[in-house]
């Protein structure tokens, strides 16, 4: 499909999305919020596909919700359009896991965007922060909660209420990306992961994920309790068997997602 505010592609098992609205830093307006659930349920029916890249600009991943479009909107119509919780709805429960390329900024919703995705790899220049507080709003989308889980209240409250970015080692330091690269490099590094997440079982890479997100939603012993019961349930799939004859046989698996 052509998008106007995306770019899309298929290599081998990689679905990719690049966020495409230069003139505005990649702002997320409502016309790119809506061309990326439509690029997401693409890739999500599409069997081939079984990791996705999300990527920006070198200058900017993105900036954040659109202020143009936003400073015109009341709160009843924030409230009748839903606005942007279609999208985290779709990326906090994609069932696919997508690797996140960030570059420069990452402000705002781009990064509360960020912080949906699974696996994060940054360049050197990246630049994150939720800077609403500067325009007079504060986070709106998950930004209060998915900055707090990582990086704790002392610096989540510090970031919220002063709005100062930090840079990519910081937020390596603190746990908020999980690898920083040249500025060369962060999009074929977050390939080289996506393509490893695709070389494994689709069916036990889709439970891994789901459980590590209970984290983030249930207690200790719920959460262990979950772990369990997908853990078990693997255990009736193809791919669990291939893996573990692979292993015993002494050669590489190949995985089919059954
Ligand atoms: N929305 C709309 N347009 C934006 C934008 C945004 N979030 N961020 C940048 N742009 C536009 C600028 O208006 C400018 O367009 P024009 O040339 O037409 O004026 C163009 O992108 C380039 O931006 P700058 O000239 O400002 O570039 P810069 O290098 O001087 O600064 C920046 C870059 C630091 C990212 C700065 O643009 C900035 O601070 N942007 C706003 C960041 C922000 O406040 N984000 C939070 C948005 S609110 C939100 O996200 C709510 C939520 O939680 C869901």
């Amino acid at each position: 499909m052509q998008y106007e505010t995306l770019l899309t592609a298929k290599e081998g098992m990689l679905g990719i999305i690049t966020l495409n609205r230069p003139q505005a830093m990649n702002a997320l307006s409502s016309k790119l919020v809506t061309e990326l659930i439509s690029a997401l349920n693409e890739f999500e029916k599409d069997d081939e596909v079984r990791c996705l890249v999300i990527t920006g600009s070198e200058r900017a991943f993105s900036a954040g919700a659109d202020i143009k479009e936003m400073s015109a909107m009341t709160a009843v119509q924030m409230t009748m359009t839903g606005h942007f919780f279609p999208l985290w709805d779709k990326v906090g429960r994609y069932p696919k896991p997508i690797v996140g390329a960030l570059s420069g900024y990452v402000l705002g919703g781009g990064l509360e965007l960020a912080m949906s995705l699974d696996v994060l790899v940054a360049s050197e220049t990246t630049q994150l922060g939720q800077p609403e507080i500067d325009i007079g709003v504060m986070p709106g989308g998950g930004g209060t909660q998915r900055l707090t889980r990582a990086v704790g209240k002392a610096k989540a409250m510090e970031m919220i209420l002063t709005g100062k970015r930090i840079g990519a080692e910081e937020a390596k330091t603190l746990g908020l990306v999980s690898r920083v690269v040249p500025k060369e490099a962060y999009l074929e590094e977050a390939k080289k992961i996506a393509n490893e997440i695709s070389s494994k079982s689709p069916v036990a890479i889709r439970l891994a994920k789901m459980a590590v997100n209970k984290a983030f939603e249930m207690g200790l012993s719920e959460g262990l309790d979950f772990e369990r019961e997908v853990f078990y349930l693997l255990f009736s799939s193809e791919d669990k068997v291939e893996g573990m004859k692979a292993f015993t046989e002494k050669r590489k698996p190949e995985f089919k997602g059954k």
